[in-house]
């Protein structure tokens, strides 16, 4: 650590950081906004990357990053154990650390020209919310961006500023719920139904997809069915993410690591691998 300005000289040391913002996403939801104590955004990762996050005593874990400003990265956490818990249980003010970036990213440049239907469920929006913003941030590079999201239930939604109020009208945002809600009058249903519903062309369209394991095997061959090549299917290995530099063995697909590889991955480059998924 260099001093007291946060910089990273050794790229396994976290930056100290400080929780400048936190968003209730869900009930077991939330949104850590981070900055270095200088006033500084630990790193700048490309859409898709993760960082590690470590609280004070109880260890560190893998993250991705789900968005990011001047100074400034966000990280959507779900409350699953014994670091997440004291995650959740800090204010604003409570201090972090964290390393980065990890991991590959989206295409973002092979994908230039092309329509992006973006397909989630639950927490599965966090990973490429990120590419979301990215591709509203440099919008003239994209085609037709279209966002086919659904969770249990409206009180399980994501990023519901973002659906309600952030997204322009231009962008298509399709939201469903698996059961239907008494002040719900959006549309209900499975995701991988929707998906069938809506009927997007393939013609020049990627689908960037991330949710249950279920939830994608169904998509997938909805969105195979619907024409899409496993070319144009990409997806995002995330949680096999652990040490995230090819040292602990835990995300190993065959041959591949998940931490060095990916964790982006196109359909057909996972048909490749092992089914060991
Ligand atoms: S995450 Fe540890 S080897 Fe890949």
């Amino acid at each position: 650590m260099n001093g007291d300005t946060g910089k990273m000289d050794n790229p396994l040391l976290p930056a100290l950081c400080e929780l400048i913002k936190i968003t209730e996403e869900t009930g077991d939801v939330k949104t850590f906004r981070i900055r270095t104590f200088s006033g500084e955004k630990p790193f700048a990762p490309l859409p898709g990357q993760l960082a590690m996050i470590s609280a004070p005593g109880y260890g560190e874990a893998m993250f991705s990053v789900t968005a990011q400003g001047g100074d400034w990265i966000e990280s959507s956490i779900k409350r699953v154990g014994v670091l997440t818990e004291a995650l959740h249980d800090m204010d604003e003010g409570g201090v972090v650390g964290v390393r980065g970036p990890y991991g590959n990213h989206f295409p973002i440049e092979a994908l230039k020209g092309k329509h992006l239907l973006f397909v989630g469920g639950g927490i599965g929006l966090a990973p490429i919310r990120s590419f979301i913003r990215y591709a509203l941030e440099h919008r003239r590079d994209y085609g037709d961006l279209d966002v086919l999201y659904g969770s249990r239930s409206r009180a399980d939604l994501v990023f519901k500023e973002d659906i309600f109020e952030n997204w322009p009208k231009g962008m298509g945002t399709h939201i469903t719920l698996d059961a239907a809600e008494p002040d719900w009058d959006g549309h209900v249903g499975f995701v991988p139904n929707y998906l069938l519903e809506k009927a997007f062309s393939p013609e020049n369209r990627v689908a960037v997809i991330c949710g249950p394991p279920i939830m994608i095997r169904f998509c997938l061959g909805n969105l195979e069915q619907m024409g899409f090549s496993k070319e144009n299917i990409i997806t995002t290995l995330e949680m096999r993410m652990k040490c995230g530099i090819g040292k602990c063995g835990r995300c190993n697909i065959g041959s591949k690591y998940v931490c060095l590889d990916g964790p982006v991955f196109s359909m057909a480059e996972l048909d490749e691998l092992p089914n060991e998924r």
